[in-house]
């Protein structure tokens, strides 16, 4: 037995990061699960529960600072988030992503914006949205060494141009669009692609064809692995849950209750009592 908090071989291969090769080796494999964090205590928790991927999405703008789509998130916004994840130092792979036009204008300006993510906030690579059209800026960027995680199907950051947030892929020459952008993911190098709001049975198809992994959000049960967003699954953002998303605990209504208690206790004397006095 070791002295006291000395480091067992166990914990030390316990805490192993999580690397990007691991996740491409989980390709039909072990299935990938990953969540969303914003915030330096959430990680904490996150990783506590043994999650893969923490991914610092720019469902921030949505869930955290209440604007009605992702378009208005900024680079300092995405900088700031990845930086409080960061610094729980997860074992889980820190995922960052770039918002509405911090790619898909220039390789350069990607290039400079994924570059801030990395250095100034720690992340371990950066997620972007589209496939065909952004293929040379995932490109650009994989040469200089930053991994990418791709995103097609249901991109948010083009609800403007899509009418909404609408399921995509649902005709036969929408499906073969899907396909197209996450087989130019694949190609211009990126080691996991999301796949959102398609189809189930296109979902399937995708993962079929690919050699990267999927990961999933309303894409059904088949891709190699699924992601939610945190405030979905603890029922924490009220405005609405898509049909996609799991409420696996009531947070929401939990906080609600103790809040419920702190007032009424404040109002009738009964907070603080002598126990929380000095
Ligand atoms: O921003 C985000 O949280 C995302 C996931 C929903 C995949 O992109």
């Amino acid at each position: 037995m070791g002295a006291p908090g000395a480091q067992r071989e166990s914990d030390v291969v316990e805490r192993k990061p999580i690397t990007t090769t691991d996740i491409l080796s989980r390709k039909q494999g072990e299935k990938i699960v990953s969540i969303t964090a914003y915030d330096y205590s959430t990680a904490r928790l996150v990783d506590g529960a043994g999650i893969d991927i923490i991914l610092v999405g720019d469902s921030l703008g949505m869930v955290v600072l209440g604007y009605p789509d992702t378009t208005r998130v900024t680079m300092d916004d995405m900088v700031h988030h990845t930086a409080a994840v960061a610094r729980a130092r997860p074992r889980a792979l820190v995922v960052a992503d770039l918002p509405f036009l911090a790619a898909g204008v220039s390789p350069r300006d990607t290039i400079g914006n994924a570059g801030r993510l990395v250095r100034e906030a720690g992340a371990e690579a950066v997620k972007l949205e589209g496939g065909v059209r952004v293929r040379e800026e995932i490109r650009a960027l994989v040469d200089c060494q930053i991994p990418v995680m791709g995103h097609v199907g249901l991109t948010p950051q083009s609800i403007h141009a899509f009418g909404g947030f609408k399921v995509q892929g649902k005709t036969g020459e929408a499906a073969e669009q899907v396909l197209r952008d996450a087989v130019a993911v694949q190609e211009a190098g990126a080691f996991a692609v999301v796949l959102e709001g398609i189809p189930s049975p296109l979902g399937e198809r995708i993962t079929g064809e690919l050699d990267i992994p999927t990961i999933g959000i309303g894409a059904g049960p088949d891709c190699d692995g699924q992601i939610l967003v945190i405030h979905d699954m603890l029922h924490l953002f009220l405005d609405f849950t898509p049909k996609f998303a799991k409420s696996y605990a009531d947070i929401g209504g939990a906080v609600r209750a103790a809040l419920t208690s702190f007032r009424e206790e404040v109002r009738d004397g009964r907070f603080p009592a002598a126990e929380h006095c000095y």
